[in-house]
């Protein structure tokens, strides 16, 4: 079978099948070792982002300049996506002046409206309902520590946001065991569960961090408040009381798991000081790996 990435937008992790997956990944492990080909020589790719970000634009902007392109930066401040001006007239715009455009949004379904109007590839840098680039960064991860996603036993403590969504397909795709533990009225999405399910692997919902845990080679978290959420910040801080992951937690997986947080961190809400700084913590290698997984996404994206 070939695969081929070419000019394809990537909005979810589902949008891609097992065998692409796997095939982002081995090209994100060769590059990081050997060469990177220079297939956006001449190129120019925008970054339209509404919200914060310190590692998804660091890493798309050298991700770019190392592959021979010219990364343009929008911030919250500037693009107004339909506000000062209609998605589609912004996606119409840009693409009569770049070859892609990779978009941090507020609702998902903006970024779908910017793909129907563009006429270039759009890369999800983030959006309310999945953080696909953040999942090829973790997975890559997970393969690099564990030696295979096949098997593993992923645990998910805390809230079914965006970025445990693009990680439950992803990882279940290729054949993980993924547990995510969160409290009432904060699961997964139904129709995220749904395709879990059905992509291999296998997938569990549950309550109790405890039982999640149990047994993890992978012990992951996230932010209760995800950006765009702020005002819901003390309502969700007492819903997810108990969804800290401490050390006794970690105690709970195996011995050699390992723990991953996308950070930013808040630090002594969902994760305490001495579990993220502690050896069993992989938060800068993984953030690392964002580089390497969206370096190797670009180059199959935009392949000569
Ligand atoms: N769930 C977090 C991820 C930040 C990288 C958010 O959406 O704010």
């Amino acid at each position: 079978m070939t695969v081929s990435l070419k000019n394809r937008s990537f909005l979810s992790i589902s949008d891609l099948i097992a065998e692409e997956l796997s095939h982002v990944l081995s090209t994100a492990a060769k590059q990081k070792k050997g060469k990177m080909p220079q297939v956006l020589a001449g190129k120019s790719i925008a970054l339209l982002f509404e919200k914060p970000s310190l590692r998804t634009k660091a890493s798309f902007d050298v991700a770019v300049d190392q592959l021979g392109g010219h990364p343009i930066y929008f911030g919250p401040q500037e693009i107004g996506l339909g506000q000062r001006e209609s998605i589609s007239d912004v996606a119409q715009t840009t693409s009569r002046f770049v070859q892609g455009i990779i978009a941090r949004v507020f609702t998902h379904s903006s970024i779908v409206e910017l793909t129907k109007h563009s006429t270039v590839p759009v890369i999800n840098a983030l959006s309310d309902g999945e953080h696909p680039c953040q999942a090829l960064a973790d997975l890559l991860t997970i393969h690099e520590k564990k030696g295979g996603l096949k098997g593993v036993r992923i645990a998910f403590i805390g809230d079914g946001n965006n970025v445990a969504s693009s990680l439950a397909q992803g990882a279940c795709m290729l054949g993980a065991d993924f547990v995510i533990a969160s409290p009432v009225g904060y699961e997964l999405p139904k129709a995220v569960q749904t395709t879990a399910k059905k992509s291999g692997g296998s997938f569990l919902q549950v309550t109790d961090p405890k039982d999640a845990v149990k047994g993890a080679d992978v012990v992951y978290t996230d932010v209760w408040a995800s950006m765009g959420q702020e005002k819901d910040s003390a309502q969700r801080a007492n819903a997810f009381k108990g969804y800290g992951v401490t050390s006794e937690l970690m105690a709970l997986a195996k011995k050699d798991a390992i723990f991953m947080h996308d950070l930013p961190a808040h630090r002594g809400e969902e994760v305490t000081d001495a579990v993220i700084d502690s050896k069993q913590s992989v938060v800068f290698d993984q953030a690392e790996n964002r580089l390497h997984a969206q370096r190797a996404l670009l180059s199959l994206i935009f392949a000569k």
